[in-house]
């Protein structure tokens, strides 16, 4: 049985296996040895609440993002940094992600480029110092941001951020770097991986151990069980650890914990 453990400021690997460590990523990754992760799936916030168009605002009262109670849930940390900071912290992270993963590891890092004041924010500038091999365009079935100074946006980016040994797993390489996934509806967490894509990265690589420090609702978990991978997460909000925790011990009525 998957469980939480509030993490107290030292980590465990056998501890922390298969489990859900509550807490701030950066500080748990920063406590966790050099080079003990195979496999990084994940997508941090987006820094959404700060929007200057016609995008997300705190207090927006729209669709899913209402239904998921964004102020309950999502105001537990800042997802309305300035754009500097945002970026300052998003690097911080991306670097222990590369300092614990294995010399064969590999880091699939989500996030979304958005337009602010007129002008693009691309968020390859949070991964560009790092060892960037490729960038995946997930293409999602339609997308929120109208706005008529440009095309509707419904693209996301994966960067995928590893060293020179790593390989993918035999056949993988037929899936392109367009990947065409609808977005999940049916989870109750505000910003949720679909399955699908998920699978299709667990499947793509032979790691053992997989990693999500921005666990959610456990999608990167679920998907690693799947394929009879270890997952470790880490999420700060108690909230969406015990939504993920429902989730991975198969309980039936986890959209609503
Ligand atoms: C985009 S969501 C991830 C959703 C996830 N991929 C899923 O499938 O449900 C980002 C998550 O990161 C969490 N989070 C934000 N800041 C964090 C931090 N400093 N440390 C750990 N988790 C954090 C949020 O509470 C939120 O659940």
């Amino acid at each position: 049985m998957t469980r939480i453990i509030n993490f107290s400021g030292s980590f465990d690997m056998e501890e922390a296996r298969n489990n859900i460590l509550c807490g701030d990523c950066l500080s748990v990754m920063k406590a966790m040895p050099d080079k003990c992760i195979d496999i990084i799936i994940t997508s941090p916030p987006y820094n959404l609440l700060n929007s200057t168009g016609n995008g997300l605002k705190l207090n927006t009262h729209t669709g899913k993002w209402r239904n998921a109670a964004i102020k309950e849930g999502y105001n537990q940390y800042n997802d309305n940094m300035p754009y500097h900071e945002y970026v300052t912290w998003q690097k911080q992270c991306v670097a222990e992600m590369v300092r614990i993963i294995k010399d064969d590891g590999a880091i699939f890092y989500n996030n979304k480029n958005r337009v602010q004041n007129g002008l693009i924010q691309d968020r390859g500038e949070i991964v560009r110092d790092f060892p960037l091999r490729q960038i995946i365009t997930w293409k999602r079935r339609g997308a929120i941001n109208f706005n008529p100074g440009y095309f509707l946006p419904t693209t996301e980016q994966i960067y995928l951020i590893c060293r020179k040994p790593f390989k993918l797993a035999k056949g993988a390489n037929r899936y392109t770097d367009v990947w065409e996934i609808a977005q999940e509806m049916r989870n109750p967490h505000p910003a949720p991986f679909p399955e699908e894509l998920i699978d299709r990265i667990v499947q793509s690589v032979t790691g053992q151990v997989i990693l999500d420090p921005f666990c959610g609702s456990g999608t990167t978990a679920v998907s690693a069980q799947k394929f009879g991978r270890d997952f470790i997460m880490i999420e700060q909000s108690m909230k969406y650890c015990r939504l993920a925790e429902a989730r991975i011990n198969n309980q039936e009525d986890w959209r609503n914990v």
